[in-house]
């Protein structure tokens, strides 16, 4: 048996031939004019992505680093902070700012649930000092997405700033950074942006460079008046990951030439597709369709098979690797990513994974049903 992988987990995520390729060219001083043009055309191809005129920094580090950078920089100790739970990485984006010693207002919707826009605005309503609102954009850990719109529709009604967690949605799910008012948007590189795992990105308003010079949180590799200060000649405050720099510039051309508006709209068909299948299948959905993430796709496990253990077998069998649970869903559901390099035939291959996997592990399953659905999804009536 050949030992053929895919990865389906909500990242990383597979990387494409020409990302890989890019990658592997030699490599530059980071001090040197190439670097910084490269530096240059990377920023403007983010900005477009994020729909934005802001400041967009390019981050060696993991998407917590990204999130890090956005307290350290935006929170001073004891600043009442709002923060919007929906999931585990609601509850660590908490946590930083806990670390940093902010005053956290901890709102939590639920494992499987979004944001009450509601509930927001009473909150804001309750505690007119608050001076940050933390948000997730996609709630990886349950695949449920946030309306950021409506967020920031009523933080703008205060002073407050909006902090959002865009690690694993922006880039697969649409974003308007100026238009919604969001004042820092952190994402990485090993999610939809098809990278492997290193880079990743922040964008800050002008509303939140008044607090950044403000803050007096300490800071020395997530500073970003460091990284500010060199960012008109398109240098980085320390030793970037020029390699993936390479592979940023690619993955960005990539998704510029498809045009945005088709890679969001891949993404969601995907996800129409894998939800139809599951239903199909006759098993549960995490989140309701009104909320459901487009990049990934949570779902319970079979009554009487264990979520962890129909992964496994599908893994050892197949070679097709879902991600698990976390929090109080942990052992309980399942995660189908469909996010990044992914497209119709990839889906295909998990639904039918899925199938044998479920009839091994003794689950009644009507074998190509769930196959059948996806593929309908696909024709769109044509048939
Ligand atoms: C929504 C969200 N936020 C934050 C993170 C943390 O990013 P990293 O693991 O790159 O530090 C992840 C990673 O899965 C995520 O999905």
């Amino acid at each position: 048996m050949q030992d053929k992988q895919y990865l389906m987990v909500p990242g990383p995520t597979p990387v494409p031939p020409a990302v890989m390729a890019a990658i592997a060219m030699p490599v530059i001083g980071h001090r040197t004019d190439n670097f910084a043009r490269m530096h240059e055309q990377i920023v403007k191809k983010a900005q477009q992505v994020f729909q934005t005129k802001n400041d967009v920094f390019i981050l060696t580090n993991s998407g917590t680093g990204a999130l890090e950078t956005a307290i350290a920089n935006a929170v001073s100790p004891r600043d009442k902070v709002l923060s919007l739970i929906t999931g585990n990485f609601g509850e660590r984006f908490a946590k930083i700012a806990k670390a940093y010693n902010a005053e956290v207002i901890e709102v939590d919707f639920g494992y499987g649930n979004d944001v009450d826009l509601k509930v927001v605005e009473k909150k804001l309503g309750e505690h007119p000092d608050v001076k940050v609102v933390l948000a997730t954009q996609n709630e990886t850990s349950t695949g449920v997405c946030n309306d950021i719109a409506g967020i920031g529709a009523l933080v703008a009604k205060t002073p407050a700033l909006l902090l959002v967690d865009g690690v694993s949605g922006v880039g697969g799910i649409e974003i308007k950074v100026d238009e919604w008012g969001v004042d820092m948007l952190c994402t990485a590189s090993q999610k939809a942006f098809m990278l492997p795992p290193g880079l990743a990105m922040i964008s800050v308003s002008d509303k939140a460079w008044e607090a950044v010079e403000k803050s007096k949180s300490p800071r020395f590799y997530f500073s970003l008046p460091a990284c500010k200060k060199v960012y008109d000649k398109w240098n980085t405050a320390y030793t970037p990951s020029v390699s993936l720099f390479y592979g940023l510039d690619a993955s960005l051309d990539m998704m510029l030439a498809e045009g945005l508006e088709n890679v969001y709209q891949r993404h969601a068909l995907l996800a129409k597709a894998t939800r139809a299948a599951v239903k199909a299948l006759g098993l549960k959905l995490l989140a309701e369709d009104r909320c459901a993430s487009n990049v990934l796709t949570g779902v319970w496990g079979p009554e009487n098979v264990g979520a962890d253990e129909l992964r496994k077998i599908i893994k050892n069998n197949y070679g097709v690797t879902f991600a698990g649970g976390q929090g109080p869903v942990k052992g309980k559901i399942f995660r189908i990513a469909h996010m990044g390099f992914c497209d119709k035939m990839d889906v295909i291959i998990a639904i039918s994974a899925l199938e044998m996997g479920l009839a091994l592990s003794g689950y009644q399953v009507n074998m190509g049903a769930g196959v059948k659905a996806a593929q309908e999804v696909f024709l769109g009536g044509v048939r």
